[in-house]
């Protein structure tokens, strides 16, 4: 296989996986349907929210546009909610655009010039900002100004175009892709974290409340524990669950309903898929838990290197079932007990 069709194959794998914390095209809708509004519908990332509620009452006290916020942090936890929220907190209207979205510095120039006074901009995947483009930001972001050129050659001159007062709040699931003009020019950095179990839990009762689902918290918490930490991917178990729970139950989801609909659809008790599985049991088994490079561990298994190491390896070694070594990838001793087996050494 070339290298165009084994990422291919990495990428086809990943999208039709359940637990990819990616966008699918089947959570557009519930996402915007279940999403909270205002800061205190919204569960979990404290310090965050502890963070903008200062921010966001000081700004409007003084009746000034609230600071540039930058969120950064995996897929899936919640940017775009909060931005959201950011802006109904405020009372100003929010555009939504993303840095691939964007390509010539004149469209940049023409989103801010549409906006009014104290408007939220949303920029997500904002690391994928061209450098012309993103160049249009730095003097918008710190003097609320562009600068047009006009003309050509000797005739060419620069004038300042004033902008309304507005807000940037950008999103990247990699804040060490910025640039460093761009970074510092963010008045409010913040960091989402993975959320906790009890947090997931709360989050998948309120959704069903909305969805007008019947849940016990026995189901919900089952649900939380195999959701790898992000309300992207509870919501659409959820989702998934409830359909098991009304054409193969009574229409209610307990923990008895969760483990058969998520055992069937391969979502083992970590979160773990079966391509997780794979990566863990070739490891233990092929390699007797040894240290394993990972171009070694891809070729075993048929996929890319680099969607092992993005998309599969950092839950796993946030969860403690696999580590890095100078001498390669070796799995724990938690993933051993996690499959039942016992180390040859
Ligand atoms: N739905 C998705 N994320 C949420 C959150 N953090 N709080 C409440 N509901 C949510």
């Amino acid at each position: 296989m070339g290298e165009g069709q084994e990422r291919k194959k990495g990428l086809n794998a990943m999208n039709n996986r359940v637990i990819t914390t990616e966008l699918m095209e089947e959570d557009q809708k519930i996402e915007n349907h279940l999403r909270p509004q205002l800061l205190k519908d919204y569960i979990g990332q404290k310090k965050v929210k502890d963070n903008l509620k200062v921010y966001i009452e000081a700004a409007k006290a003084r009746k000034e546009s609230l600071d540039h916020v930058l969120l950064y942090g995996p897929p899936g936890l919640g940017k775009t909610t909060l931005a959201g929220i950011i802006a109904n907190e405020m009372n100003v209207n929010v555009k939504i655009t993303s840095g691939p979205a964007i390509e010539k510095p004149g469209e940049m120039a023409a989103i801010l010039n549409n906006l009014q006074d104290g408007d939220l901009l949303f920029v997500d995947e904002i690391h994928r900002l061209n450098r012309q483009v993103e160049e249009v930001l730095y003097p918008a972001m710190e003097d609320y100004a562009i600068d047009i050129v006009i003309g050509k050659g000797a005739t060419a001159r620069s004038i300042r175009l004033d902008l309304p007062k507005f807000t940037l709040v950008g999103a990247t699931t990699r804040a060490g892709m910025l640039t460093a003009p761009l970074r510092d020019r963010f008045g409010v950095v913040n960091r989402l974290e993975f959320y906790t179990n009890e947090e997931l839990t709360d989050i998948i009762v309120r959704s069903a409340s909305v969805l007008d689902v019947e849940i016990n918290e026995d189901g919900a918490r089952e649900l939380a524990k195999r959701s790898r930490g992000t309300p992207r991917l509870a919501n659409r178990l959820l989702k998934r669950v409830r359909d098991f729970a009304q054409v193969k139950y009574d229409g209610v989801i307990t923990k008895e309903v969760a483990d058969f609909a998520l055992d069937l659809l391969e979502v083992d008790k970590l979160g773990l898929d079966h391509i997780d599985r794979e990566i863990l049991l070739t490891m233990i088994q092929k390699f007797n838990g040894r240290p394993v490079g990972l171009d070694t561990i891809a070729a075993s298994i048929g996929e890319d290197s680099s969607t092992i190491e993005d998309v599969y390896e950092p839950y796993l070694i946030q969860n403690g079932l696999l580590q890095r070594t100078p001498r390669g990838r070796m799995v724990t001793d938690l993933a051993y007990e996690h499959f039942g087996l016992d180390k040859l050494v």
